[in-house]
Parts: structure tokens; sequence; C-alpha cells
């Protein structure tokens, strides 16, 4: 550790500091299997976005992530985190794995590794196989056993080309939006039964998939298992009022404390070797509406209010100085921050956005904070779930409307690529 702090070093320069990570930090860009991939078959295949959008084709990664590889190489990352879809690989439960689809995420392997670029695998992110939305998806339990035992043959294959897995991508913006918002399928409202029946499944999935994880290490070095939990704050808008505040911990507690002791908790705090830490930012309440875009409030209005906003959340980065000590403090377990992003058309903002989170990080690190690693989402504009491909999160732009679907590098990946390869930010 003492080491790690040795190398976090600030550099006066002419036009301000220069901010240094250490040695061997990971700097990545994200993406998830439904998001990018296309040609795929899950819940999400049916569904049409709000802006009229699909995920059929995506991105079409499914046949483009060699050329998607080569763009991470001049992005300068060292490390990619990325989904394996169940649904692909399973056609029925306890079924053994599909191997020409195995095939292809092996060379996805290859070909990251080849190009020096550290895989982080994630095993659920927001989709299931149709046989297993049918008897219920995770407000069942028999899930569990199907779960672990795709695992268990994924991890048999793959052990030796992937150290870093991470179980589940935000188990509570899932169950959220599946169950009390009905933003994702199954899109049902305020079942909160149901929301903690998945919290506390995929809470047991994740304790018996990081045993399997754990003991199958492969020739590489030992396996690293954790969550991305989804952290964000919610809080009153006006300090005073019991409606404000009421919503605001309501949210807190049911989204932040009771999912990180689900998984977290107790014993269950050794099923995990590092935390993955998702940071977008906030959300103010008042009475009982979120103040935020992406519930709907107008940009402008938020604007009105002092608020700064990207196409989604209200920015926040000195959270980000608050929930890593927290983090640390609690758990005493590597962090990574498996997804930071934007959604903006303005370039500069996005810049500023991206710069000023990492001197909170930074900053974070210096007072003792064990972060490895950054992944920017996103490495493409892609379909954002219910808002289809109206939020641009992407480093590099997709143009959907032709259809070779071509890529172009925007402003803030130049941006990106500076602090990747020089491992430092400039303030
Ligand atoms: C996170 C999700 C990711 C993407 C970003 C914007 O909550 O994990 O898939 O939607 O937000």
């Amino acid at each position: 550790m003492r080491t790690l702090l040795a190398q976090l070093i600030v550099t006066r320069t002419q036009n301000g500091k220069l901010l240094r990570f250490p040695e061997r930090f990971l700097w990545g860009t994200a993406t998830s299997t439904t998001q990018v991939e296309g040609h795929i078959n899950n819940e999400w295949t049916d569904f049409i976005a709000r802006d009229g959008g699909n995920c059929r084709i995506a991105c079409d990664h499914y046949h483009r992530y060699p050329e998607d590889i080569e763009w991470m190489s001049k992005l300068g990352v060292n490390a990619y985190r990325f989904g394996i879809e169940w649904s692909r690989l399973q056609a029925e439960p306890f079924g053994s794995l599909d191997q020409n689809e195995l095939a292809r995420y092996v060379d996805l392997l290859d070909r990251l590794l080849a190009a020096g670029i550290t895989p982080m695998v994630v095993l659920h992110h927001f989709s299931n196989p149709p046989w297993i939305n049918a008897p219920g998806g995770w407000t069942n339990e028999s899930t569990i056993p199907a779960f672990v035992d795709y695992v268990e043959k994924l991890v048999a294959a793959l052990k030796d080309r992937v150290c870093l897995w991470n179980t589940f991508n935000e188990p509570d913006t899932y169950a959220c939006l599946a169950y009390l918002l009905g933003g994702f399928p199954p899109q049902l409202s305020w079942q909160l039964r149901k929301f903690r029946h998945v919290i506390n499944n995929m809470a047991r999935a994740h304790e018996q998939a990081s045993r399997i994880i754990q003991r199958d290490a492969g020739a590489g070095r030992q396996p690293q298992v954790g969550i991305a939990k989804n952290w964000t704050f919610f809080h009153a808008y006006r300090r005073f009022s019991p409606w404000d505040r009421l919503t605001a911990s309501a949210s807190h507690y049911t989204f932040n404390k009771y999912v990180l002791n689900a998984f977290l908790g107790g014993r269950r705090r050794a099923a995990s070797t590092f935390i993955g830490l998702n940071y977008y930012g906030r959300v103010r309440f008042h009475h009982f509406n979120a103040m935020i875009p992406a519930s709907g409030a107008p940009a402008k209005r938020l604007e009105g209010f002092g608020f700064v906003c990207d196409d989604m959340v209200e920015r926040y980065p000195e959270g980000l100085g608050k929930i890593l000590p927290y983090l640390n403090r609690r758990l005493r377990l590597p962090i990574y921050i498996t997804e930071h992003g934007a959604a903006s058309a303005d370039e500069a903002f996005r810049a500023r956005d991206l710069l000023g989170y990492l001197a909170v990080l930074h900053g974070a690190m210096t007072d003792g904070a064990d972060v490895r690693g950054f992944f920017y989402w996103s490495l493409l504009d892609n379909f954002e779930w219910q808002f289809g491909y109206s939020k641009k999160f992407g480093l590099l732009s997709v143009d959907f409307n032709d259809e070779r679907l071509p890529r172009r590098m925007k402003p803030l990946a130049e941006v990106y690529r500076r602090v990747c390869c020089e491992n430092s930010i400039g303030v």
C-alpha cells in the first residue's frame, strides 16, 4: 500500500498540477452484451425503447469485436470490462455450453490479451436466457443453481484467460427498474417483495459463484471476484422538507444500504476479493420527484436550480471523495471504478466532467483508498436500455443511420487516450 501511495505523485507544472496514478493502474473502457453485441435472444430482443429503437443489431459488436479491439488499442486502454451473454451459451437449464459461441468469446479474449488489454468479465448485466425468465427470473430461487452451473462451466473454459470476474452488474438498478419502476423487462411496478427476492437470490448466487471462481484458479494469477455496485447519492432538495428527506432516505436505504448488506454484509464479505463501484452522481428529490433528466425533468429547469447534469443525472464528483473512503473503511477490499461516464452531445462538458471526477479519484487514493482501475462507460455509443439510442455515452460514436455502423473517435476519446497513455491527468 505504501508503495502505491508513493506512486501517486503530484507535480507542479507551468499550467497547474500533474496528478500521476500508480504503475499498473488499469485504464479501461466498458460495454455490456445487450447494449453492443446485437443478434441476442433474451428479454430485450422484443423490447422497444422510448425512442423506438431496439437492440437487435445494436453496434454489431458480435461481428465487429476485432475492429473494436483495434479501436481500444488506438485509445491506449489496458483493460476492457465486457459481458458474456448467458443466453448465447446455454440453451436449456444445466445444458452444456454452445461450443461455437464459446469459441467466439475465446477469440475475443485472445485478441484482447494479444493487444495487452486485461479483460474483466461480467457474468450478469441486466439480461437472462428466456428459460430463466419464464419461471420468474431472479425472483425464483431455482435460478441460483442454474446460474452457478453456468458459471462453473464457463469458468472451467476461460480460467486460463480471465483473472477478473465481475459476477453481477448493479443488482440494485436491475431489481429496481424491473420490479419497482417498470423500466426494464418484465416492467413490473412497486413489487417490493420481488425486489428483495431478486437481491437476495443474486447475493446467494454471487457467494456460490465466487467459491467456484476462487477454487478454479487457472494458469494466470489468483482470480479476483466482485460485484459492481451502482452508488448514487440520494439527497433532499430542501433540507428541511420531510417529504424530500423521506424519499431520499428511503431510496438510500433500499438501493444502497440494503443491497450492500445483502452482498457484502457479515460472512458474505468473504465472497468478494474486490468491490466494483459504478459511480455517476446524485439524485435530489423534490417532494416525491427525482430531479434528474433521466426521470424527465427538463434540463433548463434543472439548470435554473443551479444543477449541473449530463443527459441522465446530476454530476457530483465530490461524492466520489465520500464513497471511496467509506467503502475502503467498511470493506477493506481493493476497489475498481467499474463504470463512470457522461452522456451529452457537448464534448467539452464531458472532458471537464471526466477530469473533474479523476482529480477527486486521485485525491481519494492519496488519502488511502485502494483503487486499482477505472473503466470509462462506454467504448461506443450504444443501446441505452429503455432510452434506446438517445443517450450518447461513447468514446466513439457509431453512425446508426449507416448500415455499416461506422465508428469514429469523438474529442473525448483523445482526452481519455492521453490519460491512459500518460497515466496521469493535468489539472
Ligand atoms: C449503468 C449500467 C450501464 C449503462 C450505464 C449508463 O447503470 O450498468 O449498462 O446503462 O449505467
